[in-house]
């Protein structure tokens, strides 16, 4: 890797913008890194789960078929506190109590301290089943419904010449990180520790006492080295350390339960199915008159996270493009699957698939060609969004869509490519930063400064999960107070140690904990009146600053109305693919894709262009392969021979562009990157696949969706 040759140990302090080493990287490649897997304690149990095989119904009888001497066995009746996952809503048992709700549901909890006695584990489970819902559009329980309207609908259409409409559809995702879900859970002084491979410590914590019924200081929570999460180990970790604390407090040991990747697959979080629906009225010469939308997701069988992911999914909905009348509307409903959950782009990755397939269709209508009819609507410094938003001064999406047509030579390569196997394809799209509307307001992360004997320790409880984190919150840190990145100390995340800091979610970490540190080595830097750490620590001792988020002034959100500023800010792409169809197989071979993307100051080249390019290859894998097959209410294909992600050798070159500018608010300039480049992949490919005259209208395009799209084209 070019970068990495690059990457040079420093003893600069001005290190924001170069590729400083890894924090965690030496660690990770000799293998010196602890992941879950690799932790034992005197006395470890392990644990199991017992899971419901049916969809829905109520629960008769369970019997335990098997010898049960040194086993540790826990059900509902053994909760102390609330048999609740504690999220936004308190829907969701921890272990079943009478009832099950989806496949993969967890029942019972049995311990051993030895691994192979859990595979002698024989349980029967007599049921009453009931008749599952699994078609989101037969669902009759909605959990969220929002709408968002700006102007006088009925007006915007009346002032069309043309109304395109379309519907648009999008499967299931399932996380993939490299690692699976896996925790620690230690018992002690009348509480417990939890280690975990997880993204939210403090969700983790307020999860565990409720269910534990422990005051907070009984409860603490430890980051272990995580390899991935992409949002798949933003909630699911609430319920997986609940039931390894479960057991660790009734057996009165360390109890560690790891999940195998088909476990992991079947009963985890994946990204909520959508179906969405455009109406759009246009004039002859391509501006948007009426955007009328309506989108449908599939929530699975409890709430988790699906009420944001819902309002995500809608503020995206009408990707970067002004129009004065808009009404987005949408509902998350409930199913018998297992409940869906957090996914890199938490809903975005949807609703723009669906709007920049559309943009293409209305191009087509219009004799436009794609980057024409762009132009034309995208979004520039001054326009308003569908809540009111104003784009800033140095914002929209006109100058990323311009860099990357121009970068790719799109019209001449389009036109080049005609009549061959080829096609090229552009999605323009964007993705706001931190949490939405006034999450961050509530949120009132705090980050703190310690001064050490030769630099500082950084307390925040952001969670590295292999994006770079650690790295990037250093090289802010140095850089503010002006110091060696290598006298910057970055401990585990951990809840007795480090004050909230906010998940790690939402590509917030950077923009925002970052900002946080960034203003507390300022100040810091103040106090320490020309000394070094070294010099201030000798003559004062300890100093320890605490910065409190504040929201940056102007920015006005109205939760009721939907309207005023959705996010801080918001970062801008633009992705050209350029694809190879086979014409007898359907079988489609991502050769290329561009990436231009607006993310503010690039704090760590090689990072950032690594978020691009992971994003990116998983956005092919959205786009072609990855579908889950739903069999009555359970994955049928949990496993990594037919549930099929990108290789190295199935992902394109990825070219990435940084158009860098800045965010005012955000930690030197930066705003997020960690989601954007989900949004863009999968209808920059289907796209390319339009050009090719298949008519595609849902992912993955897998090879039968795209010989049918032919077939008919
Ligand atoms: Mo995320 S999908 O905001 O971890």
């Amino acid at each position: 890797m070019k970068g990495a040759r690059k990457a040079h140990a420093t003893r600069a302090t001005a290190v924001v913008g170069h590729p400083v080493r890894r924090k965690d990287g030496l660690d990770k490649v000799t293998g010196a890194a602890r992941y879950i897997d690799d932790l034992v304690l005197p006395g470890l149990l392990y644990g199991t789960t017992i899971r419901s095989t049916i969809s829905r119904g109520e629960i008769a009888s369970v019997h335990l078929d098997f010898d049960t001497t040194g086993f540790t066995i826990v059900s509902a009746r053994d909760i102390p506190g609330k048999n609740v996952v504690s999220l936004i809503e308190a829907d969701q048992p921890s272990l079943a109590d009478g009832r099950v709700e989806h496949v993969g549901e967890a029942i019972l909890l049995l311990a051993h301290a030895d691994k192979e006695r859990l595979l002698d584990v024989r349980v029967s489970i007599d049921y009453r089943p009931a008749a599952p819902v699994v078609e989101p559009e037969l669902s009759p329980t909605t959990f969220k419904e929002i709408t968002i309207a700006k102007g006088d609908l009925g007006r915007g259409f009346a002032e069309a010449d043309l109304v395109v409409e379309g519907e648009y559809r999008t499967g299931h995702q399932e996380h993939l990180y490299i690692e699976t879900n896996g925790v620690l859970a230690v018992p002690g002084d009348g509480g417990i520790t939890v280690h975990g491979s997880l993204q939210c410590p403090y969700y983790v914590h307020r999860a565990l006492c409720e269910l534990l019924s422990l005051p907070e200081r009984k409860v603490r929570v430890i980051q272990t080295e995580t390899g991935g999460g992409f949002g798949g180990k933003e909630d699911y970790p609430s319920v997986l350390a609940g039931h390894a604390a479960l057991l660790a407090l009734k057996s009165g040991r360390p109890v560690k339960m790891v999940y195998d990747r088909a476990e992991d697959m079947l009963a985890t979080t994946k990204r909520h199915p959508a179906i969405v629906r455009h109406r759009t009225g246009v004039t002859r010469d391509g501006h948007l008159t009426a955007i009328d939308i309506e989108v449908l997701l599939d929530g699975g069988a409890y709430v988790t996270l699906s009420p944001v992911v819902l309002s995500r999914g809608l503020l995206h909905a009408t990707g970067p493009y002004r129009c004065d009348h808009v009404r987005v509307h949408g509902r998350v409903v409930k199913t018998n699957t297992p409940p869906n959950g957090a996914f890199r782009g938490f809903g975005a990755p949807q609703t723009q698939f669906a709007a920049e397939v559309h943009m293409d269709r209305i191009g087509e209508q219009l004799g436009l060609d794609p980057i024409q009819v762009r132009e034309r609507n995208a979004l520039r410094p001054g326009d308003t969004m569908a809540t009111g938003q104003r784009i800033e001064a140095n914002g929209g999406a006109l100058r990323v869509l311009r860099e990357a047509a121009r970068r790719t030579r799109f019209r001449q390569r389009r036109r080049a490519l005609r009549g061959t196997d080829r096609g090229l394809g552009v999605a323009l799209f964007f993705h706001g930063a931190g949490f939405t509307g006034s999450g961050e307001v509530k949120l009132r992360s705090k980050a703190t400064l310690e001064l050490t004997r030769r630099g500082v320790r950084v307390g925040v409880t952001a969670t590295e999960i292999g994006q770079g984190a650690r790295t990037v919150l250093a090289q802010i840190v140095a850089t503010a107070l002006g110091i060696p990145y290598e006298h910057v100390e970055m401990p585990p995340a951990d809840t007795s140690l480090a004050p909230d800091s906010g998940p790690t979610v939402a590509s917030r970490t950077t923009m925002i904990v970052g900002r946080l540190l960034e203003l507390a080595a300022r100040d810091l830097k103040r106090r320490l009146r020309g000394r070094t750490p070294a010099e201030s620590w000798r003559a004062h001792g300890p100093i320890s600053v605490t910065k409190e988020y504040t929201p940056p002034p102007g920015l006005t959100w109205d939760e009721e109305q939907y309207v005023g500023d959705a996010y801080g800010t918001w970062a801008w792409a633009c992705d050209v693919a350029e694809v190879e169809l086979d014409r007898d197989t359907g079988i489609v071979r991502p050769l290329r894709i561009t990436s231009v993307a607006d993310i503010g100051r690039v704090i760590h080249p090689v990072m950032a262009r690594g978020q691009m390019e992971g994003g990116t290859a998983q956005a092919v894998g959205y786009a072609l392969t990855e579908e889950v097959v739903m069999r009555d209410g359970r994955m049928a294909n949990a496993q990594l021979t037919n549930y099929l992600i990108p290789t190295t050798a199935d992902t394109p070159e990825i070219d990435v562009v940084f158009v860098e500018r800045p965010y005012r608010n955000g930690a030197f300039g930066a705003k997020g990157v960690g989601e954007l480049p989900m949004d863009g992949g999968a209808p920059a490919i289907v796209n390319a696949l339009r050009s090719l005259g298949a008519d595609v209208r849902a992912v993955p395009a897998t090879p039968e969706r795209v010989l049918d799209a032919l077939s008919k084209g």
